[in-house]
């Protein structure tokens, strides 16, 4: 298939193309940049430069909701690298001569908002707060984009991995000795290792029946404190330190609220009720994994 990436220079899209071009498919992505990192790849600018009919969308793209501060300056970014690249995406395929028979597009688990116990599946109802609000815009977005493709809205975990994402932000106070978690540590943290959330895409894209709202998390979400535990296990610490809740919205202000003092416990029950297997659905061989010296 000839397939469009957008955002297929980031954390994830750099690890997807090259299993996408391992499975034979043609890789065109829409980028910003000018630099060429993954050879075979067609990289252009604007949609207008594409060289082929696109049998296959995958949208990815969207500014770091963690990089940096939720000033209403950047949230406005946040939402239009999102909603308003889909809109652009969708307006470009309804004229053009070939439509995409797929669509996978990127959302996340933040649609559930800030939850306590309860298990989340893909039927559960959305939530409060910008990360929610975003999700459900960028998903009704994607929707009208998608057109007749065959959609999956793929609600992503925490993707873990060593070199991006939240990971490596995490490990650094692990790797000084330092074992914390943050407020109560009752919170839930729905992860997945980036190796899985590769082979979910790839499923998806290979899964005429699956569509809809797809949760790309391990089947085995832990609390914070079980995460702080797990890491324990691979570094080697001598002190624990709680990080208070008002530490941590003194230092990212709402964005602490949303994404670090709560969280929610989400199940992947689209991808179980399909057949996929996930490689590492317990968080120790995950971290393992992670933390394994490179070849
Ligand atoms: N990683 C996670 O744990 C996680 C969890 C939940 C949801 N997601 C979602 O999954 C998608 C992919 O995640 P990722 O971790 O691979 O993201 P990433 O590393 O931040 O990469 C996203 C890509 O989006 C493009 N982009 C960034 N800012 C943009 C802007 N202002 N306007 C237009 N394009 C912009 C960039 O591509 P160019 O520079 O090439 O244009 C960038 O490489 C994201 O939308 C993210 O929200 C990720």
């Amino acid at each position: 298939m000839n397939i469009l990436v957008t955002g297929g220079t980031g954390f994830i899209g750099k690890a997807l193309i090259p299993a996408l071009q391992d499975r034979g498919h043609d890789i065109s992505v829409l980028t910003r940049r000018c630099d060429h990192p993954i050879a075979g790849v067609d990289y252009v600018q604007e949609l207008a430069a594409l060289n082929s009919n696109i049998d296959a969308v995958i949208n990815l793209a969207g500014a770091s909701l963690a990089d940096k501060r939720w000033s209403t300056a950047y949230k406005q970014e946040i939402v239009a690298s999102r909603v308003d690249l889909t809109r652009a995406l969708g307006d470009y395929f309804h004229s053009a001569d070939v439509q995409p028979s797929v669509w996978l597009n990127a959302s996340a688990i933040g649609f559930y908002g800030p939850r306590t116990d309860e298990a989340l599946a893909e039927g559960s109802s959305s939530g409060e707060g910008f990360a929610a609000s975003l999700c459900r815009d960028w998903e009704a977005a994607a929707t009208e984009a998608a057109g007749s493709a065959r959609l999956c809205l793929m609600r992503l975990g925490v993707v873990l991995d060593v070199d991006g994402g939240a990971y490596p932000q995490m490990a650094q106070p692990f790797r000084m000795g330092v074992a914390n978690w943050m407020g109560d540590g009752q919170q839930w943290l729905s992860w997945v290792h980036r190796q899985d959330a590769v082979s979910a895409f790839c499923f998806a894209l290979e899964s005429p029946k699956l569509t809809g709202p797809v949760n790309v998390t391990a089947p085995n979400p832990v609390t914070s404190r079980d995460f702080c535990h797990a890491m324990r296990q691979v570094h080697r610490t001598f002190l624990a330190i709680p990080m208070p809740g008002f530490v941590m919205r003194a230092m990212v202000g709402e964005m602490a609220d949303e994404l670090l003092l709560t969280g929610q416990r989400v199940l992947p029950a689209a991808l179980a009720a399909a057949g996929f297997e996930f490689a590492l659905p317990g968080l120790a061989s995950a971290l393992e994994r992670i933390e394994a010296p490179s070849p």
